[in-house]
């Protein structure tokens, strides 16, 4: 695995799952910037720089490059000096870690427009952000092999969950970011991919923390090191792939196959009437299987779920 003297940005790397990264890359030769905004999960409270301190130090303690960065990475233009002070650090960008994100665990009907508009600014466009920055940075080089971006999507963005529709189109739509700038930046060298995680960390702690619980001896399913494990062969030279979708809980490795089409109905050039179509749309069925394989410990899922269908056919039978 090639990641020696490459310099990454882990966006998020003061706690968590981004922490486990930072501290995995350094390990494996790669110089770290640790940037954390060091707030609450929701994306309240005081700011603070500690927590990406904290990890920059434990990693010169053991002997690795790293400094800290308390950059907002909602804030578009911060982040393009959060490029800047990695240059200025480091001499070069080889690798970005988009991990940061925060959940406000609120349904669509509650939700404020505080609520759906913190979401987007952190977990879609600070990861747009760090891609344009880090993109026109390396724009301005000659392409090289070896420049990364990885993304962390989820799996509620990936399969469909009820309970906070921000988190998960956020999270979907980076998946799409994932998808198009693979495309734009290949020619740049950049390989971009996305992982959707499941791992113990305060997030996880807070909506599942039976499943979290950590354990005292054998296998530690939900340790966060499995995700950068991950993280670091996507971030690596070994890395084959690009534009792909890649779920990781304890030692199940999930690729996805995004959005497929299963079923194509054709007219015969003729236009389609809306009757037309209830009758030939009468025979595809409602159901979409197979959607949660890896991820069936935290998703029940065909979807929708026979209890969704259920609360309808209850309204609509009244
Ligand atoms: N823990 C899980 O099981 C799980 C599941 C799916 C996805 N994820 C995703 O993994 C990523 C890491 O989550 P975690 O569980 O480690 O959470 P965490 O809260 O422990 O860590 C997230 C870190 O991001 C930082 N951060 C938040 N907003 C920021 C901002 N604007 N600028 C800079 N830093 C900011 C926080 O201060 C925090 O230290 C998130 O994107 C999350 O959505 C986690």
């Amino acid at each position: 695995m090639n990641i020696k003297g490459k310099v990454a940005i882990v966006t998020g790397g003061g706690r968590g799952i981004g922490r486990a990264h930072a501290l995995a890359l350094a390990r494996a030769g790669a110089s770290v910037v640790v940037n954390d905004i060091g707030k609450e999960f929701s994306g309240e409270g005081e700011a603070s720089a500690a927590p990406a301190e904290a990890v920059a130090a434990g990693i010169l303690r053991d002997g690795g490059s790293a400094v800290a960065n308390a950059t907002d990475i909602s804030d578009w233009d911060a982040v393009g000096g959060l490029v800047e002070a990695t240059l200025a650090a480091f001499g070069r960008l080889d690798i970005v870690v988009n991990n940061a994100g925060i959940t406000r665990g609120v349904p669509i009907a509650k939700a404020t427009r505080k609520d759906w508009e913190q979401t987007i600014a952190v977990n879609l466009n600070g990861a747009a952000a760090l891609t344009h920055w880090a993109a026109a940075y390396w724009a301005g080089q000659e392409p090289e092999a070896g420049r990364r971006i990885i993304n962390t999507t989820s799996g509620m963005g990936l399969t469909p969950m009820p309970g906070d529709s921000a988190y998960s189109a956020s999270k979907a739509a980076l998946a799409m970011l994932t998808m198009c700038s693979a495309m734009e930046l290949a020619p740049l060298g950049v390989r971009v991919n996305g992982v959707a995680p499941v791992a113990r960390t305060r997030i996880s702690e807070s909506v599942a923390a039976d499943l979290m619980k950590p354990v005292t001896a054998g296998f530690d399913r939900m340790s966060p090191d499995h995700v950068a494990a991950l993280v670091a062969y996507l971030a690596s030279s070994n890395c084959r792939f690009t534009g792909r979708m890649l779920g990781v809980i304890g030692d199940d490795v999930t690729l996805f196959d995004g959005w497929s089409v299963s079923r194509d109905l054709n007219n015969g050039e003729q236009d389609w009437s809306p009757d037309g179509l209830a009758t030939a749309l009468a025979e595809l069925p409602l159901v979409q299987e197979g959607l949660t394989q890896g991820l069936k410990a935290t998703m029940p899922y065909p979807f929708p779920p026979p209890s969704v269908l259920e609360a309808l056919a209850a309204v609509e039978k009244a």
